[in-house]
């Protein structure tokens, strides 16, 4: 069950509690919570409370919750004998420490500190931008468009990859993990970030090919910290591309836990995805790949800057639906001058 799975960007912020109301409710009703000491009652319990406080996935969040503080994914994968056992006094505390988060609004993601991607298990720290199920399909197409061509015949080397904005590192690490022979550099603004993609790698054993690397797109002259590791033969990225004016509709969850600087690509959401664009022809090889992750308006705004860019011999030669049918991945590719 993929938590937001389809409404990610269309959540309107629900109603906001008063902190200090949430604190001291969620403390009082830890009494009524004597006697409600199975996991599927507390399931019930706390899904009952996040309805009436107005949480989206009032159950699934519960369910993750209770199943996390009993070492499981999720409450399906519980071992049964678990639904209906007593809990100890400290996994109590824990699932009530854990569900007050979610009163806050934090996202489930968050609380537990890790979250799957394409089947890895990458630890999440907030503001780092969470992985959405979206950028797995965009994922999914840069390694069938990879697995169609051929890389020097006999060359011990696979593609070498770009990930602009690697957050958590999700695209970065789940193409390595996917491709035994290619390599990829992750790049990013924020701390943040950056080192929570040194964690995931090394928490998934594939430290060893991947570079990451602090890098603002935005700066003049940055791209030329990365020539030197250059030419790239695709780059990916899933850039902030939100529309500002769009910013303030987010969920609560997403407004106030991720990094606005993951989310907010300016006035049309073209700020970062021009920057990308204009610094791709420098690190590509002669024929490589742009896969982005856009809004359902950018596949046409792309097109008429990448028209008027002529000097730059980007072409937009496929665009990809989501799951929800709506125009959202673009392969975009280096055309010789
Ligand atoms: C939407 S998040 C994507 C994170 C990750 N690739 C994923 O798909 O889960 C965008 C990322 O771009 C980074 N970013 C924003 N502006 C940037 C810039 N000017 N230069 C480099 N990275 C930037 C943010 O810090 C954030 O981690
Ligand atoms: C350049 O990159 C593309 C993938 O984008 C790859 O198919 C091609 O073989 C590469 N060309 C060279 C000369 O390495």
């Amino acid at each position: 069950m993929a938590l937001w799975g389809q409404s990610l960007w269309v959540l309107l912020s629900g109603p906001r509690g008063k902190r200090g109301a949430i604190w001291s409710w969620a403390l009082s009703s830890c009494s009524s919570l004597i006697g409600l000491v199975s996991a599927t009652g507390l399931v019930s319990h706390w899904t009952e409370v996040f309805k009436k406080r107005g949480i989206p996935e009032a159950r699934e969040s519960s369910e993750y919750i209770v199943a996390h503080v009993l070492g499981s994914k999720t409450f399906q994968s519980l071992k049964p004998v678990l639904w209906t056992q007593p809990l100890t006094p400290k996994q109590l505390q824990y699932i009530q420490e854990l569900c007050s988060r979610r009163l806050q609004r934090m996202p489930v993601q968050y609380i537990l500190g890790e979250w799957d991607f394409r089947g890895l298990s990458l630890k999440m720290v907030p503001p780092v931008f969470i992985p959405r199920p979206e950028t797995e399909e965009l994922v999914e197409w840069v390694l069938e468009e990879v697995a169609q061509r051929s890389y020097a015949v006999g060359a011990q080397d696979g593609p070498l990859i770009l990930d602009v904005g690697c957050g958590s590192g999700a695209i970065a690490l789940s193409l390595l993990s996917q491709l035994p022979k290619s390599q990829v550099i992750a790049v990013d603004k924020e701390e943040a970030a950056i080192s929570l993609t040194h964690e995931n790698a090394q928490r998934l054993q594939l430290q060893d090919r991947i570079r990451i690397i602090p890098l603002d797109v935005t700066l003049e002259g940055s791209w030329a910290h990365l020539l030197p590791w250059g030419p790239v033969d695709w780059m990916v990225s899933n850039p902030p591309y939100i529309f500002h004016k769009d910013m303030e509709q987010l969920a609560p969850e997403i407004l106030s836990y991720e990094d606005p600087v993951a989310l907010d690509g300016g006035k049309e959401g073209m700020d970062i995805i021009a920057h990308i664009l204009t610094l791709a022809p420098k690190l590509l090889n002669a024929s490589g790949s742009i896969f982005l992750e856009v809004d359902p308006r950018h596949p046409e705004l792309v097109r008429s800057w990448l028209q008027s860019q002529p000097n730059l011999h980007l072409n937009l030669v496929a665009v990809r639906r989501d799951f929800c049918g709506r125009p959202r991945f673009l392969h975009i590719q280096k055309s010789s001058p």
